[in-house]
């Protein structure tokens, strides 16, 4: 059986629609980033083994080939439906997933109840304030949110130079998340912090792993 797909707004609009899946890999890949949120996601699922997956800002499924266990439902979101029909195509034998298509800060899905969001370099994208309290819905009691943001460093450029020309646009709309606020705006919505670190990567580019539980 192949995976779900659902569209579910107009999301034309947003930059990252115009960056080809090749180029994002290859840019990440270069930074080391795609490795760093793969190992990521991999611990996690070892250490949760969750049943109800949701992953924000799946793009083609970075991490996926790490879910061995026994799932109820994976959902990948993102705003980029090229992405997820790559994913889709990769991970056919992943008989639980769903792919929706939209803006994670708006999207309305009611039937959405999860033990365990992964939510890696996106919330530099969004609405911090508006999204947080948007998809703590699809969070049942007890559930895991893991995030990690990247952390501002005054010698590095936040998008990485890269020779991907089509990358470059993400400068305009990429804002880093102050940490503070994050935590802040965590706390606005009874989130608990349970455990954090901060990773380096040999670029010297540093990345905030939190997890928080609902
Ligand atoms: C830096 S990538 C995320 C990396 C990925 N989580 C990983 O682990 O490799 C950001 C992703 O978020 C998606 N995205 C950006 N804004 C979004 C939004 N408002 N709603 C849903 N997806 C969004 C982009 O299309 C892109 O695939």
């Amino acid at each position: 059986m192949g995976a779900k797909q659902i569209s579910l707004d107009n999301t034309t609009k947003n930059p990252w629609i115009n960056i080809p899946a090749e180029e994002y890999e290859k840019h990440m890949f270069d930074a080391g980033q795609l490795q760093l949120l793969n190992f990521t996601l991999k611990h996690y699922l070892n250490l949760y083994h969750p049943k109800n997956i949701i992953v924000l800002g799946a793009t083609t499924g970075n991490g996926f080939e790490n879910i061995k266990h026994k799932t109820d439902s994976i959902t990948a979101i993102d705003i980029n439906n090229d992405y997820l029909t790559e994913l889709k195509n990769r991970f056919a034998n992943l008989t639980q997933l769903s792919i929706i298509c939209g803006d994670i800060q708006g999207l309305q899905l009611n039937n959405l109840s999860s033990d365990f969001i992964y939510a890696a370099l996106i919330f530099e994208y969004v609405d911090l304030n508006k999204t947080i309290g948007n998809i703590k819905n699809w969070l049942k009691i007890g559930g895991r949110l893991v995030t990690v943001l990247q952390l501002p460093n005054k010698n590095i450029a936040a998008v990485s130079p890269t020779r991907f020309k089509s990358l470059e646009q993400l400068g305009k709309i990429m804002k880093l998340v102050d940490i503070t606020y994050f935590e802040e705006v965590m706390r606005e919505n009874n989130f608990k912090k349970q455990e954090a670190e901060t990773i380096t990567l040999p670029s010297s580019k540093q990345f905030y792993v939190v997890v928080h539980s609902k």
